[in-house]
Formats: C-alpha cells, sequence, structure tokens
C-alpha cells in the first residue's frame, strides 16, 4: 500500500497494490472528476504529478495515445497522468487535481 497526497484538497489516499489512484479515491468514498468511469476516454481524471514522480508506475501506450489523442497540445505537460492508468509503487507522490471531493461523513 502507498500513500498518495491529493492537492489541494489535503487529503492521503491509500493505494492498494495493482489498484489506480482513482479506484482508490472510488474505494475510499471520494469523488473524483469523470465521465468515462474509468475507460482512458474523458480525460477528465487527469492529474499533475506534483512530487515522487519515481515511485509513480510509467505510463503504458495507451495512456500515452489516450493523452495525446484526446487533449489538445496545449493541455499536455511534463507529470500530467490519468488518475484512472496510474499505479503507485511507494509513498511519497503528490498530485494535484481540482474537483476531488471527500466521503460524505455517512459513507466513512
Ligand atoms: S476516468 Fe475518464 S479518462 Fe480517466
Amino acid at each position: 500500500m502507498a500513500r498518495v497526497r491529493v492537492e489541494p484538497l489535503g487529503v492521503e489516499l491509500e493505494v492498494e497494490p495493482g489498484e489506480s489512484l482513482i479506484e482508490a479515491a472510488w474505494r475510499l468514498g471520494y469523488h473524483w472528476p469523470t465521465t468515462c468511469f474509468g475507460q482512458a476516454e474523458c480525460m477528465l481524471c487527469r492529474v499533475d504529478v506534483v512530487a515522487g514522480e519515481e515511485q509513480t508506475v510509467p505510463a503504458e501506450a495507451a495512456e500515452e495515445t489516450a493523452v495525446r489523442t484526446r487533449l489538445p497540445a496545449s493541455a499536455r505537460r511534463p507529470g500530467l497522468r490519468l488518475a484512472c492508468r496510474l499505479r503507485i509503487r511507494g509513498d511519497g507522490v503528490v498530485v494535484r487535481k481540482a474537483g476531488v471531493v471527500g466521503p460524505s461523513p455517512d459513507a466513512r
């Protein structure tokens, strides 16, 4: 299990081995922007990895292709990853993602 900090919400999510970041967020009851629910189509889940990139599993070809073909060049930048494809190796990763909402007290 690895801890990922999500800013600006300021929370740490525990990501299980083999689990994507968005899957971990959903398991923990968070709302994460998406309309394709993990199909690498909507691009709404994308994050900026701002620290700990060495603890992320590098993007596979399918993720790179999706980003290249579905996002305009002006939106692509180093450190951009899809949360629905982002897997984590160890602690220390920090991502920036607007629109993430914590679980309601009822969901905890
Ligand atoms: S959830 Fe739609 S691209 Fe990741």
